[in-house]
């Protein structure tokens, strides 16, 4: 079992599509362990893109990230980083494919609608830097 962090950006909830996202991890068969929502700050933001920082479209990033509250997912299942990675399709909405969630819903590099950890290294560090362990659920599915 693999575990990995999504962020629903705050153009998925100012566009209401919260729930149309989380949807499509639990139909796949993912399981939600953790979920909160919240502001990024703009130290919080430059933690998280810590690899972007320095780079030309950092500013303009961060003040995206941090305009509206976010969800933060942790989410458990068979080699879930790359599933869900492939859910989301290409970081720009315009070379997403269709049937994935960034290319069905979004035209945009920066407002991308989802984020998701990368590799196992990031999942780690990101998965930490939204959740206590103590927030992180255990249960079975029961399906
Ligand atoms: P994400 O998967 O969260 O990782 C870094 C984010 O930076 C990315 O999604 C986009 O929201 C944003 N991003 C990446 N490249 C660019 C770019 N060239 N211009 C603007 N934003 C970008």
């Amino acid at each position: 079992m693999q575990r990995t962090l999504v962020l629903l950006k705050p153009d998925t909830v100012q566009r209401r599509l919260m729930g149309e996202i989380i949807s499509r991890f639990e139909n796949k068969g993912l399981n939600i362990i953790g979920l909160k929502m919240l502001q990024v700050t703009p130290d919080l933001a430059k933690q998280h893109y810590a690899e972007h920082v320095e780079k030309p479209f950092y500013p303009s990033l961060e003040a995206f990230i941090t305009a509206a509250p976010i969800v933060a997912l942790a989410i458990e299942g068979l080699d879930v980083i790359k599933v869900v990675r492939d859910m989301l399709g290409a970081t720009s909405g315009l070379a997403a494919a269709a049937g994935t969630i960034r290319g069905d819903y979004s035209s945009s590099r920066q407002m991308n609608l989802v984020h998701a950890s990368d590799g196992p290294e990031a999942a780690k560090r990101e998965l930490e830097l939204y959740f206590d362990d103590s927030e992180i659920c255990h249960y079975q599915p029961v399906l």
